[in-house]
């Protein structure tokens, strides 16, 4: 099949306005359009990757699977629900990716949806200066659903952004400068929270970032005891101990049970803050509503994104207790951003905990993710040779393999049977497991014998 003529070089030959104004339409009718035939199918398949590949990024063409692993055609994704994806051409992938854990409540519920189209139909965006009541309805539910005196928050749109005003609010209450944070820790890639991340790889190309964070293994409390007893005699000011619940990117790390609360001790103890980084954690991924609840530990700052914007629209907070929250009413524009706490964000996010609660989505997680951990080790131990450890909790799963290349294979291997994994950001030999949170048992089932049959093949 004939497809859109060779493309022009932008470098050589930029387009016309009018050129411009014909190839938004054509975007914009192949949007609205009920179906579309085979002809443009392929041809939005084609001109992504030449789009991806000529104005967005070639990097991300050379590595996906979904382009390297795909019989000659790239899945280019179009439309999904629930824990189904499709793509244009009409293969459909089983969704164990969650979209790095954006879809607990999975793709397109409809009740995330009413809301945001209710939203959308009366005000999308706030005036900026009238009182936009949503905000003020998710600020509620999140206070009342967060642990301990946690109460008062701030809405921005990603992770990173929600790590970023924690720690400037923990500069700004405490008067210090200094923060721990754990080896193989990720809290996204902005400055601030780039200054925290456990991996050589992605800080060291920025450096110098913050200089006052010292590192300390996950899961020992003692070494941050430690390092706030240094600090103390030599006089180093440390505002903040930040950690995950249950470490994400680093492969789904579960720290012993005693950790948070002696981090809880010891930073009441040495007067420090303590922020859960509960972005990837929060909202019921670990079997419970926050990963904290396991251990029953009220943080001082608490930082949420990924599934409060119910997998429809980003949004993301740093929540705090009255007290410490006093330092921002003194001043509230010192932290301000334009789209944070929009009222479609805010909207999707009051829907997101509705549905987390109704469906008791926390207690399926719970459920659904010890039977995967004991399916998961029995099949492991098939292939010992290969496959290290399963670990996680609730449906935050990582299923450690020999290396990263072995890791890839079996990755693209489940891509081929119709399966969604990933690597780990920080940890390439792991793959993650964490599907919507209402994944059914004939799901599991079909995901671990497509593994058995992977591994079958790769071995
Ligand atoms: C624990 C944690 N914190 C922060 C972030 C950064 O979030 P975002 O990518 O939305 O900025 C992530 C992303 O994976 C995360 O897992």
């Amino acid at each position: 099949m004939q497809l859109s003529q060779p493309r022009p070089d932008p470098a050589q030959q930029r387009m016309s306005r009018e050129e411009v104004i014909r190839e938004s339409q054509r975007w914009l009718d192949l949007l609205s359009s009920p179906t579309l035939n085979e002809y443009q199918k392929r041809r939005v398949v084609q001109d992504t990757v030449d789009n991806f590949d000529d104005y967005f990024n070639r990097g991300f063409v050379d590595y996906r699977k979904s382009v390297t692993e795909s019989d000659g055609y790239a899945a280019v994704e179009w439309a999904g629900r629930g824990d189904v994806i499709e793509d244009i051409l009409g293969r459909r992938y089983l969704d164990c990716l969650g979209g790095f854990g954006i879809y607990s409540c999975g793709i397109r519920h409809p009740k995330i949806i009413s809301a945001v189209r209710a939203q959308l139909e009366r005000m999308p965006m706030s005036s900026q200066e009238l009182l936009d009541p949503l905000r003020g309805a998710l600020a509620q539910l999140l206070g009342e659903i967060t642990p301990g005196d946690l109460q008062k928050c701030f809405f921005i749109n990603n992770g990173t952004d929600a790590v970023e005003g924690a720690m400037k609010l923990a500069r700004l209450y405490t008067g210090r400068s200094g923060f721990i944070s754990c080896l193989g820790g990720f809290h996204g890639k902005s400055y601030g929270s780039l200054s925290l991340m456990g991996k050589a790889e992605y800080r060291v190309p920025f450096e110098p970032l913050l200089q006052d964070v010292y590192f300390v293994p996950f899961g020992d409390a003692g070494a941050v005891e430690n390092e706030l007893k240094k600090a103390q005699q030599v006089g180093f000011d440390v505002a903040a101990v930040m950690a995950e619940p249950v470490q994400g990117e680093a492969g789904a790390v579960v720290p012993p049970d005693d950790y948070w609360p002696r981090l809880r001790e010891i930073c009441s103890h040495y007067e420090v803050l303590l922020i859960a980084d509960e972005v990837q954690t929060g909202l019921g991924r670990t079997g419970a509503l926050w990963g904290v609840d396991h251990w029953d530990v009220a943080p001082d700052i608490l930082c949420v994104g990924k599934a409060i914007g119910g997998g429809v629209m980003p949004l993301s907070a740093f929540i705090s207790t009255p007290e410490i929250w006093k330092v921002l009413e003194k001043n509230p524009s010192i932290h301000s951003t334009t789209f944070g706490g929009n009222p479609l964000a805010c909207a999707a996010g009051i829907a997101a905990i509705n549905v987390v609660l109704e469906e008791d989505l926390p207690a399926k997680a719970a459920e659904t993710g010890a039977y995967l951990l004991a399916e998961f080790e029995k099949l492991r131990q098939l292939f010992p040779d290969v496959w290290l450890e399963v670990r996680g909790k609730g449906l935050l799963i990582g299923l450690e393999f020999v290396d990263s290349e072995f890791g890839y294979a079996v990755a693209a291997g489940l891509f081929k049977r119709g399966v969604l994994v990933s690597g780990t950001l920080i940890n390439a030999k792991t793959l993650r497991i964490e599907p919507a949170l209402d994944f059914s048992r004939e799901r599991c089932d079909e995901v671990l014998a497509k593994l058995k049959d992977t591994l079958t093949d790769l071995t």
